[in-house]
């Protein structure tokens, strides 16, 4: 069908009469769709499904309880005839037609006057979408195009933005106010941070950006966007900490709308709080957007998961940045450390200690979900010399006890059944 001869516009029905004929779902959903846009709707049919005696007996419409009579077009400003028969859904059309009313037809899309497009509302932009008479079709390209303004892929704020900078010109009344998300971007595959850090960071003026973490995504932010690198390498850390926290106060307090783009969750060895507690102090809005830690989804990546039936039922993640105190005992409590590679001969004694013998294996992996991404495999006894040899270096995430030979990457001596192989896990390298 084609839809050349469409033209679009966007009707305000606001505290107009419009007619709905029928009282069946399809009448429903468009008299609720009516009714949020202000319109005063009549509704006439003889019975109501459910969904529409729920409009009906909350008063939201009035309900004439018969047939439909060319009259009840005399008023209207629009009209659906969605009554689930053709015969009178045709002479609904053209007394319509008679009236010079716009008419959608439910039941004869092919002459219907007007046609209902796919809607999405996101915020103030609502999109409407006709896909060439194919309701599927034209649905499906609407949930696309709502997922993309929700996640941030599609502009959402670039008018938004515009209009601040009205305000902030004094051209505008707008009310604006600074702010500071402190967004867990995941480990730093550009798609493993969650919608709504995506969208955050698709709205912010200012980004004060982590060594790791989604790095790719500061290049899809406008040239107007400020970029405040803060990164740290372990025993580095060239912006102080509290530099950061003055960083993120001093960048709200002006007015902006900042993102804290972090690797992993805030939370998790991140000093996530800290920021949070000095934009708290300071007066300024904070909200923490979780992550996909690093500490679970790197040892994934690699095949292995921090607990499995059989093998392991608790995981402790620890920071290997000092030395190890109070380890959980046994193989089937899987240890993960983080920052743990330049402490790795200090940690394997205490770790053997709790319970593990110098034959429970350990997993390194280095650079998950990177392009460089390499795991190392060998037991308490060997992964010291094997990180040696191998010149295993940060990022990377020790993963400790029996669930390492689940991993389809465990050599044979190690290896347990596993859940996937090479090929099946597309993350692993
Ligand atoms: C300061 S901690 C931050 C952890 C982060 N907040 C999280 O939840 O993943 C940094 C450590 O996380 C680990 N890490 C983070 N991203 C990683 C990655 N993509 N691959 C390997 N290790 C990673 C490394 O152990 C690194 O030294």
């Amino acid at each position: 069908m084609a839809i050349v001869d469409l033209f679009p516009t966007s009707l305000r029905l606001l505290g107009r009469p419009v007619l709905v004929v029928g009282g069946g779902t399809v009448a429903a959903r468009r008299a609720k769709a009516l009714l949020d846009a202000g319109a005063h709707v009549q509704l006439v049919a003889p019975v109501l499904s459910a969904p529409a005696r729920a409009l009906a007996d909350a008063g939201l419409l009035t309900w004439h309880a018969r047939s439909y009579e060319s009259a009840d077009m005399a008023n209207a400003w629009y009209v659906v005839a969605a009554s689930n028969n053709t015969v009178v859904d045709a002479r609904v059309a053209s007394d319509a037609e008679d009236n010079r009313t716009w008419c959608v037809n439910h039941s004869n899309a092919q002459d219907s006057a007007a046609w209902t497009p796919a809607v999405a509302t996101v915020e103030d932009v609502k999109v409407a979408v006709n896909a060439g008479g194919d309701p599927l079709r034209a649905a499906a390209i609407r949930n696309a195009i709502a997922a993309a303004l929700e996640s941030g892929d599609l502009p959402l704020d670039v008018y938004r933005r515009g209009a601040d900078r009205l305000e902030r010109r004094g051209l505008g009344t707008l009310e604006h106010r600074g702010s500071v998300a402190l967004v867990g971007g995941g480990p730093g595959a550009e798609d493993l941070i969650t919608v709504r850090g995506r969208r955050l960071l698709a709205e912010a003026d200012v980004v004060v950006a982590d060594r790791l973490g989604p790095r790719g995504l500061l290049e899809t932010l406008g040239e107007d966007v400020k970029i405040i690198e803060v990164g740290k390498t372990p025993g580095h850390h060239p912006v102080p900490q509290s530099e950061i926290n003055a960083i993120l106060v001093r960048e709200a307090l002006a007015g902006n709308r900042v993102v804290r783009l972090k690797g992993g969750d805030p939370y998790v060895l991140g000093r996530g709080g800290e920021e949070a507690i000095a934009c708290c102090e300071n007066g300024v809005d904070v909200q923490v957007v979780p992550g996909v830690t690093s500490a679970v989804s790197v040892p994934a990546a690699a095949g292995i998961p921090v607990t499995h039936r059989g093998l392991a039922k608790a995981f402790t993640m620890i920071s290997g940045h000092d030395d190890l105190e109070n380890v959980p005992h046994g193989n089937d409590h899987t240890v993960v450390l983080l920052m743990g590679v330049g402490t790795l001969n200090r940690s394997v004694p205490v770790l053997a200690a709790a319970g593990r013998g110098s034959d429970c294996p350990v997993a390194i992996i280095e650079n998950g979900f990177g392009k460089d991404q390499r795991t190392t495999i060998g037991t308490l006894g060997t992964i010291v010399a094997l990180a040696q040899a191998g010149k295993v270096r940060n990022p990377a995430v020790v993963v400790v006890g029996d669930v390492v030979r689940v991993s389809p990457l465990a050599p044979a001596e190690l290896a347990t059944a596993h859940y996937g192989t090479r090929e099946t896990i597309s993350t692993i390298s």
